[in-house]
This record gives C-alpha cells, sequence and structure tokens, in this order.
C-alpha cells in the first residue's frame, strides 16, 4: 500500500558499534540483528550499560554505526527521550509544534490538537512545564514526537523517570495511543514490567547482541502480569538476560 508507513518495518541487520575509551576500543554492540515490525510495539530490554540507548541513537540516525545496516525505507521515525526536553519559556501548544516547520505550524493546527487530546492535554495548552507534573511533561514530549506524523516512535526509557503510578498510567496511555494511530514503537527498558506489559515483540540484548526475541502478539487485551502464560513469559526472559558471557 503506497503511502502508508504502516506495512514497512525497520531492518536491523549486523549493526556494529564501539567506542574509543583512553587506548581501549570497546565494543557495545556486536552484530545486532532485529526485525521491528511496523503498527506494532516492540520492546528491547536489557540492563542497564548493555547498549539500548546507543541503538536507538543509532535507528534515529543520531550516530554512525561502524559497519551493519538499519533499514528505514519509507519510515519516519520520531525520537522520545528519557528527559522531557521540554524548552521551559515555550507552552504546551508551542512546545507540541517545535519540531514543526513555521509554514506547517498552521496547517497543522487541527492535527496538533488532536494529538494533545489525545494525550490528555488539551486543557493545559497555554501552560508552561514548570506548571505540569513529570507525567503530564511526558505527555507533551510525547505530543511533540507526534506532531510530526512520524510512522515509527523510538523511545528511550520515557516513563523511567516517573513515580510508579504515574508510570503505569503512562504505559496504558501509550498502549491506547499506539492504538488509535496506529505507529510503530521501538521502546527500550531495563525494566522487565514494563517490557512484558507493553510489548507485541521482545527483544533481549546483552554482550552486544539480540539473544532472543519472543513475541507476544496474541496476548495484549488487559494482560496480567501474574497470569500463567505470562509468567512463563517472565521466565524466559530472565534465562535471556541471564545468559551473559
Ligand atoms: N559517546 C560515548 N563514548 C564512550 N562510551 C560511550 C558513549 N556512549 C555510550 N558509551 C558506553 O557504551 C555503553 C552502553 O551505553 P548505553 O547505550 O547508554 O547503554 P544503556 O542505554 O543500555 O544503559 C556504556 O558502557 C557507556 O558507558
Ligand atoms: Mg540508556
Amino acid at each position: 500500500m503506497a503511502g502508508n508507513s504502516s506495512d514497512t518495518g525497520i531492518g536491523i541487520q549486523n549493526l556494529v558499534k564501539g567506542y574509543v575509551l583512553g587506548e581501549e576500543r570497546i565494543r557495545i554492540l556486536n552484530g545486532l540483528n532485529l526485525e521491528v515490525p511496523a503498527g506494532k510495539i516492540t520492546v528491547v530490554l536489557g540492563r542497564s550499560g548493555c547498549g539500548k540507548t546507543t541503538l536507538l541513537r543509532l535507528v534515529g540516525g543520531l550516530e554512525q554505526a561502524d559497519s551493519g545496516e538499519v533499514n528505514m525505507q519509507g519510515i519516519k521515525p520520531a525520537i522520545v527521550f528519557q528527559e522531557p526536553r521540554l524548552m521551559p519559556w515555550l507552552t504546551v501548544y508551542e512546545n507540541t509544534v517545535f519540531g514543526l516547520d513555521r509554514k506547517e505550524v498552521s496547517a497543522q493546527r487541527q492535527n496538533v490538537e488532536k494529538i494533545l487530546s489525545i494525550v490528555g492535554l488539551e486543557k493545559f495548552v497555554n501552560s508552561y512545564p514548570s506548571q505540569l507534573s513529570g507525567g503530564m511533561q511526558a505527555r507533551c514530549a510525547l505530543a511533540r514526537a507526534l506532531a510530526v506524523k512520524p510512522s515509527f516512535l523510538l523511545m528511550d526509557e520515557p516513563f523511567a523517570a516517573l513515580d510508579y503510578f504515574t508510570r503505569e498510567s503512562m504505559q496504558k496511555e501509550l498502549m491506547r495511543v499506539q492504538k488509535t494511530l496506529g505507529t510503530g514503537i521501538l521502546f527500550v527498558t531495563h525494566s522487565i514490567e514494563e517490557a512484558l506489559l507493553l510489548a507485541d515483540r521482545i527483544a533481549v540484548i546483552g554482550d552486544g547482541v539480540v539473544k532472543g526475541t519472543m513475541d507476544l502478539f496474541s496476548e495484549k487485551t488487559g494482560r496480567e502480569l501474574t497470569e500463567e502464560s505470562m509468567l512463563h513469559c517472565r521466565n524466559t526472559v530472565l534465562g535471556l538476560l541471564a545468559v551473559q558471557k
């Protein structure tokens, strides 16, 4: 289907990335392969420091790989960082249109208003970031990313700094937004619970590669992490996380 982004995914092949630290060259990603399906939530799960942010930055084009490929043909990505990164001197509305071209701002007014209402900020369009709670700031960061009409959201532990209840409500919110708009999501986290709750596909990374993937496509409606099938998934994920060189 031409023009419909929802049928192209992201293909990551043999991705290698290292950094030079002093005399040493450290490999962070070591030939990583991953298929990220369109229109679904793919969660990359791994321990702190395993290279999740590096992977996301490579996919988002913020960094160059040493070798390997990220096939993003037909994909328009938008990144949501761990911190909301809002401009304190701009209102919610102004922050949301920040990534748009000047001439797009007026043309996109209806779309932007729709997005702000989807993320539940319609009553706060004229508020400043300092007047918002952490959850509302996270919503605004999500709205700003959605305003450019991306076919993929690249999300780097966007809810990690939120308290338990806000985080839980943002996870639900994200699933609702994803269903409403059909945007593909590549979401990285170190939280097993977050991965199990959100993912259509979980990719566990360690030692610079994907240790294993698990598809949960059929188990999405009102997931209870205490259910037998989810406990089984949890054990599989724990097993993959435990395998380290
Ligand atoms: N620009 C950089 N220069 C040197 N080392 C880096 C750089 N960026 C990340 N690293 C190192 O790469 C490793 C992976 O980092 P990162 O991708 O941020 O992991 P994660 O997001 O999974 O916690 C860490 O050991 C980190 O110190
Ligand atoms: Mg990180």
